[in-house]
């Protein structure tokens, strides 16, 4: 038999305080050279399952190996092998870039093990809690009513959002949900796991600018209830993932009065921009909607997992998930006393308001409200940039932090299909070098490359790199064909 390790005697986990110390300092050291390292490394990587297999594939080991070791593989084989989605030039799908003092308090609220399920189970922590979700209230123009809790993300908060909506309406057989043909999936998804039969999670068409056509909802609704349906809610995307499309909330808003349905906004991307002018410019009328979910983790620069619903009257929420089973009566604190495991799908939750408390009361609002408006900046001289390039086209005008746009050096003798070959092959080879990382996608069965402009660590120079790296590969490849 293998002897224990020199950290316990065998048998037992627990550390000594000296250990405990010289980990955590190893761990932070760790953390800390790799965001040093960060913005001249690629920013992506990957392996194949085969390759990783090989490194990764073993039986759990019956005796335990010394601490250091078991850190330093987990920082050397398993963490990089990633997106680095905090990467200055993290341009893909929905970027993700947290502060510091936001993956501390991480780090804190693990190590204390808050249960942040019940007002008993985490008085300090609910508290608290309230107070970052009354501030968002304040951003948004909710009335004191308003209320809401942190999720794990928008898939969560769009779930929690349509279970209100659909007790809310009183649960009706014959459900139906509308949303835009450029919503994301997590909210059909969420539509048809609270029990709306897929064909009748309807899809609005969009305008020339992707947003919801409120001429079309107002014609399928009608149809709808003509048909017997029993429509519940309705969803406007505030910064839609494909081309950051907000939709017209105030118009959605008041269509959704006549018609007593449940309005819901999707501010998983693009909600935080409510800090800036545009995006509160943008979001007019945002405060009329019933719920809104917002991600603290793309636009508010926290680490993973800090999703968050609101809810114009927060018992709307609690009516619908509230629950007393009798070995939680000791939990029942009355009003004053929320339970957050009472406002959604969790009662077995983590401390997340404590991340965007640490990082708010570290850096101030100021430094977050520039932050948030950098990212509508640096679109905007992006699409600027493509506008006066000779071979990038523009798909559409930049919208919130979203670009899409390709290469094209409007050569008639080159196919549709061709074009896109050449952009899929400009976009490999962009990640291939490591220059940047950015994904393409679809507008109409037309395909674009598309930048997502969301971390407050990226400069002009960084957009401007990508850029012309892409020119530039784009006319490689056309010279060597
Ligand atoms: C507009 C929008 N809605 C919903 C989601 C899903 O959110 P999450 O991944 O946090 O569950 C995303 C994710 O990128 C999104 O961009």
């Amino acid at each position: 038999m293998t002897p224990p390790t020199e950290d316990t005697p065998e048998g037992e986990m627990k550390l000594s305080a000296e250990r405990m110390m010289e980990l955590a300092e190893l761990a932070s050291r760790l953390i800390v050279e790799r965001c040093e390292r960060l913005p001249s490394e690629p920013a992506w990587r990957g392996g194949t399952r085969a390759e990783l297999e090989a490194i990764m594939r073993e039986d759990p080991p019956e005796d335990g190996r010394p601490a250091e070791q078991v850190l330093e593989r987990a920082a050397r084989e398993i963490l990089p092998v990633a997106g680095r989605v905090d990467h200055p030039r993290f341009f893909a799908f929905v970027p993700s870039s947290p502060t510091w003092p936001s993956v501390l308090a991480d780090y804190m609220a693990a190590g204390h093990n808050i249960f942040q399920g019940t007002w008993l189970g985490a008085s300090g922590p609910s508290q608290l809690e309230m107070v970052v979700i009354d501030w968002f209230r304040d951003w948004i123009g909710y009335p004191e009513t308003g209320g809401g809790l942190f999720t794990s993300g928008g898939s969560a908060a769009s779930l929690d959002a349509f279970v209100a909506a659909r007790e809310a309406a009183g649960a009706p057989d014959r459900a139906s949900v509308y949303m835009s043909d450029q919503s994301h999936t997590a909210l059909s998804r969420a539509a048809t796991i609270v029990g709306v039969r897929p064909e009748r999670v309807r899809k609005v068409p969009s305008d020339d600018l992707y947003r919801l056509d409120l001429a079309a909802l107002r014609e399928m609704v009608a149809a709808d209830r003509a048909a017997g349906l029993a429509p519940i809610a309705v969803c406007a995307n505030a910064g839609a993932t494909n081309t950051g499309a907000v939709d017209p909330l105030d118009t959605m808003a008041d269509f959704c009065e006549e018609e007593g349905l449940w309005l819901h906004v999707d501010g998983a991307y693009g909600g935080f921009a409510i800090l800036s002018e545009e995006g509160r410019r943008l979001f007019s009328g945002i405060e009329r909607a019933d719920s809104i979910a917002m991600d603290a983790h793309k636009w508010l620069f926290q680490p993973f997992e800090t999703g968050c619903l609101m809810v114009k009257d927060v018992r709307r929420l609690e009516a619908a998930f509230s629950v007393r089973p009798e070995y939680l009566q000791d939990t029942e604190w009355g009003l004053e006393h929320p339970n957050f495991g009472d406002r959604g799908l969790q009662l077995s939750r983590s401390f997340r308001a404590l991340k965007v408390w640490m990082s708010i009361q570290t850096f101030g609002m100021k430094a977050f409200r520039a932050a948030v408006t950098r990212g509508i900046e640096l679109a905007s001289e992006a699409e600027a940039w493509i506008r006066a390039s000779d071979d990038l086209e523009l798909a559409n005008p930049a919208s919130l932090s979203v670009v899409c746009f390709r290469f094209n050096p409007r050569d008639p003798d080159l196919s549709v299909e061709q074009l896109e070959a050449l952009n899929d092959r400009i976009q490999a080879r962009v990640i291939d070098t490591g220059i940047a990382m950015m994904s393409s996608t679809r507008l109409r069965g037309v395909y674009w490359l598309r930048l997502c402009i969301l971390n407050h660590t990226t400069t002009w120079e960084d957009v401007r790199t990508t850029l012309e790296a892409i020119e530039r590969f784009g006319q490689d490849d056309l010279d060597r064909e």
